[in-house]
């Protein structure tokens, strides 16, 4: 590595450009705070006739359709074992409205508590797999596991989407998207531009 880039990488701060401010470092363990995709969503699971919720952040689409989706589901988690076992869980959508119990739900385990009755989310039958749906939330994906070759690796999962429910009553959710400790943006006014992008 030449000396010149060396310094760059050790400053505090990146060269100044002219009519732009200066770049700061982020700390590396920030990043995950820019880029976290949101909607928070619950994430339900069922063992042996037990049902469980956990909120998740860290998902994304990976296929239109069928809709796969890609989920980080630490192995600490109550969840994590009830999903790998089942390969069944449902993701509900919460809007804001809801945010209030999706933390509640995401700092509490499902192996001390049946968080459903401890938070007031009222789990209802789902048509496909073994997971409740979630009433409260204005969409309900019924998933099931399609890879779990990361699993050991990253703890991701690649589910796919076998029926999706959306409550016609909840007109323009705003979804909560996480930015770290307790800190949520809520979705707001919608722009529409030319693009190609399906
Ligand atoms: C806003 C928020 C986002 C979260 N996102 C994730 C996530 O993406 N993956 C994960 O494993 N845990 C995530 N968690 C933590 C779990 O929800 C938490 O560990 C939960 O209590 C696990 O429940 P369980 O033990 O009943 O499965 C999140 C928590 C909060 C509050």
């Amino acid at each position: 590595m030449s000396a010149c880039i060396r310094r760059t990488l050790d400053k505090e701060v990146h060269a100044v450009t002219p009519g732009l401010s200066i770049m700061r470092k982020l700390a590396l363990s920030e990043v995950y705070q820019l880029l976290e995709p949101g909607p928070v969503v619950l994430l339900t699971t069922a063992r042996a006739g037990r049902a469980n919720v956990m909120t998740m952040s860290w998902h994304m689409m990976v296929d239109f359709e069928p809709p796969l989706i890609a989920c980080v589901i630490s192995s600490n988690n109550y969840s994590f074992a009830a999903l790998r076992r089942t390969g069944e869980c449902v993701i509900a959508i919460p809007a804001v409205g809801l945010a209030d119990k999706v933390v509640k739900v995401g700092n509490a385990s499902g192996r001390d508590l049946n968080k459903f009755a401890a938070f007031g989310i009222t789990p209802r039958p789902a048509a496909r797999v073994a997971a409740p749906l979630i009433a409260e939330c204005f969409a309900n994906l019924e998933c099931r596991a399609v890879d779990t070759r990361m699993v050991n690796k990253y703890n991701l999962f690649i589910l796919k989407v076998v029926q999706a429910w959306r409550d016609p009553a909840q007109k323009d959710p705003q979804t909560i998207h996480h930015r770290g400790y307790g800190a949520f943006a809520v979705d707001g006014e919608t722009i529409n531009l030319p693009s190609k992008m399906r």
